[in-house]
């Protein structure tokens, strides 16, 4: 039978397609306890730590709240770079060691690639990875793979583009190896400096994905049943000048979304600068407010499972 009991979820491509099944099944069952106006008890007398060496609003948010709905409690260090044992010089490793006993389970966001991992390594408890610099952020995936199914009935044969910073965005080095289990086409859009990294490319072509690489945004959403919008990540950039450079390199706005696919799903992890215009809010293929909601039942999901509390 199929467990995430004691796992840690560190990347998207740890996932077997069983394992991913198990997750949607048991957030759609979450979902619709809540809907129903339920209560859960899952995580009654269950801890959770969240730690957070960079901002988050949802990923953090949802996690917290994901842990109160199903019962459980919460204890967090907000700003662990300045207010944990960090300051002090200790270790993600050590920091591990000691989290085991205050907490059963424990989210962290950390700047640097591998953090996760680093934590992981220390504590006996599972390690969920809440992104790790440019590198992971597999519960955002694991949340838009159940946004696309809820928009489009399957995920299946779907042309999707992820466009913007290819580069440093680690919400699309995950969802791409997610999506490469459903037969999906992928367009990726950027410009040249922020192009997905090809040991990306390379590993889905391995896997006999089909990636077209533009940079030309209109004929990808002309072709896609999915826009994947992300932001140029700013905190990623060493040269300033670089990133104004950059920044609003695409705009999705009302004449792209008119000549695009009919029907196209405009999807965006958030937080948006000037990504999608504000106008595109009204369009009923908007989802990047219902794929922010989604990730409170995934993220409960991955909270039992983890725990074998599901
Ligand atoms: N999508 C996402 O990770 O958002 P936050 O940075 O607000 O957590």
């Amino acid at each position: 039978m199929t467990t995430l009991k004691g796992k840690d979820i560190l990347r998207a491509d740890q996932l077997t397609l069983d394992e991913i099944e198990l997750i949607m099944q048991t957030a759609a069952r979450f979902e619709s306890v809540m809907r129903a106006g339920g209560r859960l008890t899952n995580m009654s007398g269950k801890v959770l730590a969240t730690l957070f060496y960079e901002p988050s609003t949802r990923t953090r948010l949802s996690f917290e709240s994901a842990m109160l709905r199903l019962g459980g409690q919460v204890i967090s260090v907000a700003e662990a770079r300045t207010s944990s044992s960090a300051a002090k010089g200790e270790t993600l490793f050590d920091t591990g060691k000691m989290i085991e006993s205050y907490a059963d389970v424990a989210v962290i966001r950390h700047p640097a690639i591998g953090s996760a991992q680093e934590l992981a390594d220390g504590a006996s408890i599972p390690v969920i990875n809440g992104g790790d610099g440019a590198g992971q952020h597999p519960t955002q995936a694991l949340l838009d793979l159940y946004t696309i199914r809820k928009e489009k009935g399957t995920v299946e044969g779907l042309t999707v583009t992820l466009a913007g910073d290819l580069k440093n965005g680690r919400t699309v080095h995950s969802l791409s190896a997610l999506l490469a289990n459903f037969g999906v086409r992928f367009y990726f859009v950027a410009p040249a400096a922020l192009a997905m990294p090809t040991e990306i490319t390379a590993g889905l072509r391995q896997r006999r994905v089909e990636i077209v690489e533009t940079s030309d945004l209109a004929e990808a959403a002309a072709q896609s049943d999915v826009l994947y919008v992300t932001r140029v990540q700013r905190e990623r950039f060493t040269d300033p000048a670089e990133y104004e450079r950059l920044k609003g390199s695409y705009v999705v706005d009302l004449a792209l979304v008119k000549a695009a696919k009919p029907g196209i799903t405009l999807m965006h992890p958030l937080p948006r600068v000037d990504e999608i215009v504000k106008e595109l809010d009204a369009y009923d293929g908007a989802a990047y407010f219902r794929q922010a909601a989604n990730g409170v039942q995934v993220r409960m999901a991955l909270l039992a499972l983890v725990t074998g509390q599901a």
